[in-house]
């Protein structure tokens, strides 16, 4: 009996892969899950296609697209010949399928310009999602993919987010449930023998240094301006990630003094008219008064954190709220990938207290 619903379910599911395929084939958009967000794919040999993607998710047209493979023989494709060296190489082995982007130089002639925003080099990867790969085998070309959802909203953990932005703009969408890190791939380029990560990610900081004992690795500069230079006003600098209400990140060494700190805020916030959020953990949940109190995870288990990130993300917006305090948590580890997106979500205005 439950033998052959798993047969049926897998005959519809192959069904659903190749359909994807297909679409892909023939220049369509295709969303479908990875293990670290859901991503927007098209055939990235083709500039109709590719166009496709800007033009659903409203992406501007300077920043450049990840390539998905299959497998390392796919690379050759995508790739120039003769760029991957034994650093890249030990990389791929420790971390592929997985949640690291590698910027390689660009094979001419093999990927369209659009995908890599006319640079020379183009951003690489296997994803780890059984999905994703059926998917890429399927389609038989490298997939460019942005993540799913419309330029400048928080990247979509689920497909409920995708149908939210880009309903009706899209060629098809692969249910695959939740994705598993939460938040995007780490995207790395190693130059004159130093490694420098791009974008903090799915692959920790530590992880990098473990597998390229002899490489130094650079990590990103972390901008931040204070909440109380950015006076409120509409129209404010373009945010990525950005819930649509006023989000500023909150960080101390002492969690009692943070925690009395954003209460009192969101009092005075409550007494001016506001509806007021806070953005906190499992651990300091209960402390908080607010119009939306939500938890994103446990601080004990920071991987919990990254998972939820965009979906709370996302539930400020649909309550309304207007006026958001976040909890900063500790930047090692994953650490550095959620904080890296809370404070472009709240276009980097930090408050230490
Ligand atoms: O986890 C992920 O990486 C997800 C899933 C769908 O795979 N994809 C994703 O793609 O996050 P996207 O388009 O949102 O991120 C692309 C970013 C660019 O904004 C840039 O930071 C970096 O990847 N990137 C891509 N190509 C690059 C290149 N040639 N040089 C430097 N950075 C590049
Ligand atoms: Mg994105």
């Amino acid at each position: 009996e439950s033998e052959h619903a798993d047969a049926a379910e897998r005959e519809s599911s192959d069904h659903v892969i190749a359909e994807a395929a297909a679409l892909l084939r023939d220049g369509e958009t295709v969303a479908f899950p990875t293990e670290t967000v859901y991503g927007l794919g098209a055939d990235a040999s083709s500039t109709a296609a590719v166009e496709r993607i800007f033009k659903a998710k409203g992406r501007p047209s300077d920043n450049p697209l990840i390539v998905h493979i299959a497998d390392s023989e796919q690379l050759a494709d995508v790739v120039a010949p003769g760029s991957v060296e034994a650093a890249h190489r030990k990389l791929m082995e420790a971390f592929w399928p997985g949640p690291l982007t590698i910027v390689l130089p660009v094979r001419t002639g093999g990927i369209s310009p659009l995908v890599t925003a006319g640079l020379t080099t183009v951003g690489v990867r296997i994803p780890d999602h059984p999905v994703a790969l059926r998917l890429l085998r399927a389609a038989r070309c490298p997939v460019a993919a942005p993540s799913a959802n419309r330029s400048g909203r928080p990247s979509p953990t689920l497909a409920a987010h995708v149908r939210e932005d880009l309903d009706g703009r899209i060629g098809g969408l692969v249910d695959g449930g939740a994705t598993g890190v939460g938040v995007e791939s780490t995207v790395v380029q190693i130059v004159a023998g130093e490694l420098f990560v791009l974008r903090p990610g799915g692959v920790t900081t530590e992880q990098l240094r473990a597998v390229l004992p002899d490489v130094r690795v650079h990590e990103p500069e972390r901008e931040d301006v204070h909440a109380s230079e950015t006076p409120r006003a509409p129209g404010m600098k373009y945010a990525h990630y950005a819930p649509q209400g006023y989000m500023f990140v909150v960080q101390g060494d002492h969690d009692d003094e943070v925690i009395a700190w954003i209460q009192q805020d969101i009092d005075a916030a409550q007494e001016r008219g506001e509806s007021t959020g806070i953005l906190t953990f499992a651990e300091h949940a209960s402390r908080y008064r607010a119009d939306l109190v939500l938890s994103c995870g446990s601080l004990s288990r920071p991987e919990t954190i990254a998972q939820e990130l965009y979906a709370a993300l996302r539930r400020f917006d649909e309550e309304g709220i207007r006026y958001i305090a976040a909890e900063a948590c500790p930047e090692t580890g994953i650490g550095l990938a959620i904080m890296n997106r809370l404070r472009k979500a709240a276009a980097h205005r930090l408050v230490r207290v």
